[in-house]
């Protein structure tokens, strides 16, 4: 089981200001300097954190596996075959979402993943997982157009506040899983997994592969700094 790092709030933090800092790249360096094995980014259609240049500055720095989380759009398409990162991570896309909110609808999106976006993929040897609920459908349509990986959604299990819709969600989580991995699948798993949940969710769902954090690290990383960083200024105003 490994470490994926996303690094998009970082970019987020960086336009508030609309200058080069904080650098999402160098957020990737320290990200691979700590131990994690790669690094994820999503490049949304409205470029709302990560931007192009972004795109093939990772691509350059990155010394672990490159996740390029996308829609299967025609331009985002060109874009990864033309980066060529280890894995892309196919996601459904709107607008006006604040984040990613579920899982693609493979009886949706088969045909058109079949025949427009697996091909394009597979030619230029770039590896597939997809984003998905964990419905037994969708994982054995996933199977079924020949990707190498699933990445399960862990937010409705991240969310859940109760209990029982703890359970019920990582009952389906474990199923999702065993499933995945009796089909030959990878089982990557990300959103919402934070210092609180990942413990449970790791000791309870088998065949993990690849974890995919963004937000949670990204947060905890201003409280783990913040005390250092106002310590060093105030030395330098008070000295
Ligand atoms: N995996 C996917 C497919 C996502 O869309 C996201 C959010 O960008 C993540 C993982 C990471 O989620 P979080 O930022 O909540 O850790």
């Amino acid at each position: 089981m490994r470490l994926l790092v996303n690094i998009d709030h970082v970019a987020t933090l960086r336009n508030a200001r609309g200058e080069g800092v904080p650098d999402p790249i160098r957020a990737a360096r320290v990200s691979e300097e700590a131990g994690a094995a790669g690094i994820v980014f999503h490049l949304r259609e409205d470029r709302r954190h990560i931007k192009d240049d972004d795109v093939y500055r990772l691509k350059n720095a990155v010394t672990g596996l490159l996740d390029f989380e996308m829609a299967a759009t025609e331009e985002m398409i060109r874009i990864a075959l033309d980066v060529k990162p280890h894995l892309v991570t196919l996601v459904p896309e709107s607008r006006q979402e604040l984040t990613t909110e579920g899982g693609l609808d493979m009886k949706k999106v088969y045909d058109d993943y079949k025949n427009r976006v697996v091909p394009a993929f597979k030619e230029a040897g770039i590896e597939m997982s997809l984003f998905i609920d964990p419905n037994p459908e969708d994982i054995e349509l996933t199977a079924e157009l020949g990707c190498e990986a699933i990445e399960l959604h862990t937010g409705v299990f991240a969310n859940a506040r109760q209990e029982i819709a703890i359970a019920q969600e990582l009952e389906r989580l474990i199923r999702g899983a065993k499933l995945a991995h009796k089909l030959g699948l990878k089982v990557n798993a990300g959103h919402g997994l934070d210092f609180d949940n990942i413990h449970r969710f790791i000791q309870e769902v088998p065949h993990l592969h690849d974890i995919s954090i963004g937000h949670a690290l990204i947060t905890d990383a201003i409280f783990r700094g913040l005390y250092n960083s106002v310590k060093a200024m105030n030395d330098i105003i008070t000295k």
